[in-house]
Parts: C-alpha cells; structure tokens; sequence
C-alpha cells in the first residue's frame, strides 16, 4: 500500500530521520514523502515514532480523481480537497463537490500541504488530495498528536523556552537518527538539562538514563520524567566522568554545553578551544560507557561571527579515528534567530 507522508516544514532533520527509519521513503515534493507499508496500521505506527510527522494520507486505489467519486466517499459534514497537481484548481473542485452532496461545508486550503492537523481534528474534516494527471486519490487517515506534543513542549513542571532547550519534536528526531530498534536499549544524555531527549528517547522505548553537572538540572530532568512517569538512573555528575555511572550503553544522544550565551564575536574564539577540551574529554570517557558498536549522537555547535565561521566539530579530526568511525556530520539545526547553529555528528564506536 502506498501513502503520503507530510512532515513538519521547520524540521531541518526530517530528510535525515526518514533516511534512517524509513528506507524506502521518496521525496515527492517539498515536506511530502511517499512511504509504502503492507497495511495502513503498520504505516502509521511507524510515522507516529518521527519527530517530523505530521499527517499521513492512504491511496485509495482504484478510485477516480473526479468530483463524484470523491463526493461518494465524504462522511463527515465537513471536507476539503487538494488538487496536488494544479493547485489552482482545488477551488472549483471543492465547489462541485459541494454541489453533488447539496449539504456539508469545504475548507479551501492554503498550499498543497492541505489543511493543518489542528483544524482536521478540531474541526472533524474528511480531507483528499486529488491528482488528475496521475490519476491518484489520496484520504488522511492519521494526523499527529498535537495536543501531546504541546503538553511536552509547555505543560511540563520544567518547560520553560530557556536557552538550550531542545523542541520535543527536534529531540525526537536527533535520537531517531539512531539506526536501531529502540527496545530494551539503553540510552544515556550526560548533559540531560530538563530531560527532553530522555522524554522522547523513553517514548520509543528505550531505557533512559541521565546526568548533569547541576544539581538543579538534575532535579529538573526528574520532575519532567516523574511527571510523565518515566523511570531514569539520574546523578550529578561531570559529563568527562560519565564512565564512573553507566557501563555497557547502547547510545549516548545528547545537547551539550553550548558556551555561555550571548558573546561578543571577539569573545568567540576564546570560547571555541574550552568547548573543544570538554567535549574530546567526554568522547574519551565514553569509550568505557559505550558497549562495542554503541553510538554517539551529539550537537557540535558553529558560531558565526559575521567574519569567521567557528566550527567545533573540528575536533573530532585526526584525534578520534582510532577509536570512532564517523558515519555522518553536517546535520544542521538551528532555531529562528539563533546565534549558535547546531551541528548533529553521528559516531560508532570501534
Ligand atoms: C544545552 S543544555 C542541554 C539541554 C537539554 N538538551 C534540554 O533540552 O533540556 C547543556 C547542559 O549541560 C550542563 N553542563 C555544562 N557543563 C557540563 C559538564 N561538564 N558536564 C555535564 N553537564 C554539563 C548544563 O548544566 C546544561 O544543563
């Protein structure tokens, strides 16, 4: 069965999850992939794990892509079509759907990305995309759960928009870049914060475990997790010391210290060669963490003083080759109006 699967447009690391969890998916258009799976069950399990999904659509074969056979399939009141080769033409076909029920009400959409997943559920509306060219009718069949993603993303004890704080949905994707199936798995974030990859990384099933060099943050990240009921070993700790608490990791997925905020840009590249100590000491140390083959995957941030590109990355060159093999860098991620962008690199341990 084949299915259109929409993904959130602010998610810059949705190509590289979907690449990972999703083998066989193709990019059809901008935030549009075309997934298949034996049935629609199995399809939307597997989306309902991304951090980037948004809405999944089924092909209703054998349906024609015309106004009477999608009016025969309408059951709510409300409904609303999207022309996916001629967006242009959405407008008139709603209309003559409309006309051949004589009753409901349609929602013109705005883009060819239909309506937001918001307005579908509130609103109860059967929604298809039409292309006539391909002769392919499409029904949304699932849309993600925002209420749960909002209660994450605000209603959490410690969720507070602070500086570092990882978007649930961005947290989700980063530990689905790992290659794996999650049960059973232990997954370690050594600079935990309030808890954010740990929430999502429980969610797909692993076993979570966690530390902070802040007692405060510690008690954070329990808060969050007790409120969600999810069990975690928490300490205190410097994230180079991570060895004297966990053994035998299957991956450590984390956020690290970024450098204090808000630098001048001559203030950068005094900042860049302390960051570059603390996160080569941790790589060091997580060799005795990591089981044979764990996985590392972490946030390198690159600071752009307008002249200068800074890129902390650089340190893993030359130094770790013995020891990691690098399967991917280059993975960015920013917030709107970040001075600090976020490079994602993924390590394996030899
Ligand atoms: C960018 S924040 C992580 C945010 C986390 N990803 C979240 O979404 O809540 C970095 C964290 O690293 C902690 N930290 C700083 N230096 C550390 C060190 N040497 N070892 C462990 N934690 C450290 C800070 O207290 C802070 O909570």
């Amino acid at each position: 069965m084949r299915f259109l699967l929409f993904v959130g447009a602010s998610n810059t690391l949705a190509e590289f999850e979907i690449e990972t969890q999703i083998k066989s998916a193709k990019l059809l258009q901008p935030n549009v992939y075309l997934i298949e799976a034996p049935t629609a069950l199995s399809a939307q399990t597997t989306v309902s794990k991304l951090g980037c999904s948004i809405k999944l659509a089924k092909e209703l074969v054998g349906v024609a892509p015309s106004s009477a056979s999608v009016a025969d399939l309408v059951t709510f009141k409300n409904f609303s079509v999207t022309c996916l080769d001629n967006f242009q033409t959405s407008a008139s076909l709603n209309q003559e759907i409309k006309n051949l029920l004589q009753k409901g009400r349609f929602i013109l959409p705005k883009e060819q990305f239909g309506l937001s997943p918001i307005l579908i559920k509130k609103h109860r509306i059967d929604e298809f995309f039409v292309d006539q060219q391909r002769e392919e009718v499409w029904q949304t069949l699932w849309v993600h759960d925002y209420q749960h993603w909002i209660k994450k993303d605000r209603h959490l004890p410690f969720a507070n928009a602070k500086a570092g704080i990882l978007p649930p949905k961005i947290a989700r994707s980063m530990v689905n870049l790992l290659p794996f199936e999650p049960a059973g798995k232990l997954l370690v974030d050594p600079f935990c914060g309030s808890g954010r990859l740990l929430v999502e990384a429980s969610e797909l099933g692993y076993r979570v475990g966690g530390s902070d060099i802040l007692a405060e943050q510690v008690r954070e990240t329990k808060a969050n997790l007790d409120f969600l009921e999810i069990e975690a070993k928490l300490e205190v700790l410097d994230a180079t010391h991570l060895s004297d608490l966990f053994h035998e990791v299957d991956a450590i997925v984390t956020e690290p210290f970024l450098g204090k905020p808000n630098l001048r840009p001559d203030q950068i590249r005094y900042l860049i060669p302390g960051l570059q100590k603390l996160y080569l000491g941790c790589l060091k140390d997580w060799l005795k963490v990591l089981k044979s083959d764990g996985y590392v995957v972490m946030v390198f941030p690159s600071f752009d003083t307008g002249k200068h590109l800074y890129k902390t990355s650089t340190v893993i060159d030359g130094k770790l080759e013995l020891s990691y093999n690098l399967l991917k860098r280059g993975i960015m991620y920013s917030r709107p109006n970040a001075e600090v962008r976020r490079e994602i690199v993924i390590l394996q341990k030899k």
